[in-house]
């Protein structure tokens, strides 16, 4: 397979990301993160879990430059990176692919991978080859309006987007929301791919069964902070994560723990965005 990025992939002790006590939220003297700590190492895929208003989207946000961080710090390949703008986090090596709003459905994917090229011209014609090589569908729809393609087809090229960017790690918020189980997966194969590929992963998942399966390793945040973490088969049997789901009133295991999912597979019509 033909390498996105160079970097090596299965190095456990090369930390790609350290996130390290952070403290941060959306208003003034109104912290939603108090102290969270995660990180991520070269070629793994780590997922974030935990219930509904927990932090994750936050922590994400804090990462890719979009919120304040009022205490900890972050550092991206042992460069510290706290409060740095989010263009910049961009060139070095960052991608982030929102959960909603992640294409401009009026430009056609051709023009929505470009975009993500935009700091990246001189290489661009080169990663996009790599990136139609990697995902066939990105080149045949390449002329259609990326509203006109179906909810797993647009995420494709929301994480095609980030990809052109060429980055080391590639952060995405709830890749499979609103996609079918079955969608779910190909999306997930995709990441697996991308992973292969050279790109080191971090991802939000609410799916969590589905999100551990493919993954090394998880946090489980509550209230903003990083309560459980582990490699992703003893969290997947960690009776302690299911709780935590469950609000603490159950008593499985994330095993049993269903989520739901919903098929939005057909064609969108929507405006612009991104
Ligand atoms: N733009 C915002 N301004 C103010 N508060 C916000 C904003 N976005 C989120 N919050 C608050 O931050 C807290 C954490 O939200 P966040 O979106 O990080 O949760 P989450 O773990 O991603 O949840 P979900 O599973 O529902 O996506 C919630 O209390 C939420 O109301
Ligand atoms: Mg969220």
């Amino acid at each position: 397979m033909t390498p996105i990025n160079q970097h090596k992939v299965n190095n456990p002790n090369n930390k790609i990301l350290e996130v390290h006590n952070l403290v941060a939220g959306y208003i003034p003297n109104l912290n939603i993160l108090h102290g969270c700590s995660i990180h991520v190492c070269v070629g793994e895929i780590v997922t974030i879990l935990g219930p509904n208003g927990a932090g994750k989207s936050t922590l994400i946000k804090a990462i890719a430059g979009l919120l304040n961080v009022v205490e900890g710090h972050i550092e991206l390949q042992g460069k510290n990176i706290t409060g740095m703008e989010t263009h910049r986090l961009v060139r070095e090596g960052l991608g982030y692919v929102p959960q909603t709003e992640n294409v401009f459905a009026k430009l056609s994917v051709a023009e929505n991978l470009e975009l993500g090229a935009i700091h990246h011209r001189d290489t661009m014609a080169e990663t996009r080859e790599k990136l139609y090589d990697l995902f066939p569908d990105l080149a045949r729809f390449r002329n259609l309006h990326a509203g006109k393609l179906s909810g797993g087809q647009r995420q494709m090229v929301a994480v095609g987007r980030a990809l052109m960017a060429s980055p080391s790690l590639l952060m995405l918020d709830e890749p499979s929301a609103g996609l079918s189980p079955k969608l779910t997966q190909v999306v997930f194969q995709q990441l697996l791919k991308i992973r292969d590929s050279g790109v080191t992963i971090l991802m939000v998942e609410q799916n969590a069964k589905a999100g551990l399966q493919i993954s090394d390793r998880g946090y489980v945040l509550a209230e903003g902070v990083d309560r459980v973490t582990g490699d992703a088969q003893s969290l997947l049997h960690n009776p302690e994560v299911g709780e935590l789901y469950m609000g603490g009133h159950g008593k499985s295991t994330m095993e049993n723990v269903v989520t739901a999912t919903t098929e939005v597979s057909e064609p969108s019509n929507g405006g612009d965005s991104a």
